[in-house]
């Protein structure tokens, strides 16, 4: 497991106390089976078994703003964050949308219910596979630029905003994809099934 840096007062460091807490208290329900994948670029994959069931239900209640939670689905990192309204309002600034790919989600890497400006059902809750678009690298949530946090791939420098959306000038083509995903309780997120009158697989997205 990677170490905890030793400066815990800043905000890198908060954020990787809140996700090693979000780890621990987050309950993911896979045919009974509670899964968790901490730190997705150093561990192995889960069992074959549990990694692809066809659902995997999310419990959110844990999660506060600005933290995220990683599950797998699929054999794919699959991303959970819930955004703060100071997080919202950045998706939504000109000065952001001029440095963006596809800042209208143009590319089919979502669902239709998750084609708008925050990619999602709930403004608040982001859902993204973690792959980046360009060869496959597992993206972390770092601290941005002037408009806040980002997704940056180290591999080769890409970064995507907190809607997944990718910044110009990187090597990365396409926005994060977005999975089928519905919420079947209020804090209970099923990864894997469309909300009613909606059909979506991965098969659908542009690049994953
Ligand atoms: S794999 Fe992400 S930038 Fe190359």
């Amino acid at each position: 497991m990677t170490d905890i840096p030793s400066d815990n007062t800043s905000p890198e460091s908060k954020n990787r106390r809140d996700f090693l807490t979000l780890l621990t208290a987050s309950t993911v329900t896979v045919g009974g089976v509670a899964l968790v994948w901490p730190f997705l670029n150093s561990l192995s994959p889960p069992a074959k078994n549990v990694a692809t069931q066809r659902f995997i239900d999310v419990d959110i209640s844990p999660l506060a703003e600005g933290q995220q939670i990683s599950v797998v689905w699929q054999n794919k990192p699959i991303f959970i964050i819930k955004r703060s309204s100071d997080a919202l309002k950045k998706l939504q600034d000109p000065d952001l949308l001029i440095l963006l790919r596809d800042p209208e989600s143009k590319e089919h890497q979502q669902p239709a219910y998750a084609t708008n400006w925050h990619r999602s059902i709930k403004p608040e809750i982001g859902v993204f596979i973690g792959i980046c678009t360009h060869l496959g690298c597992v993206p972390i949530l770092t601290a941005g630029n002037i408009l806040g946090k980002n997704y940056h791939c180290a591999c080769h420098g890409s970064t995507f905003d907190l809607s997944g959306r990718v910044y110009q000038s990187v090597p990365a083509p396409y926005n994060l994809p977005v999975p089928p995903y519905d919420f079947i309780k209020p804090n209970i997120i099923r990864i894997g099934k469309n909300p009613d009158g909606h059909s979506f697989g991965l098969e659908d997205i542009t690049q994953l």
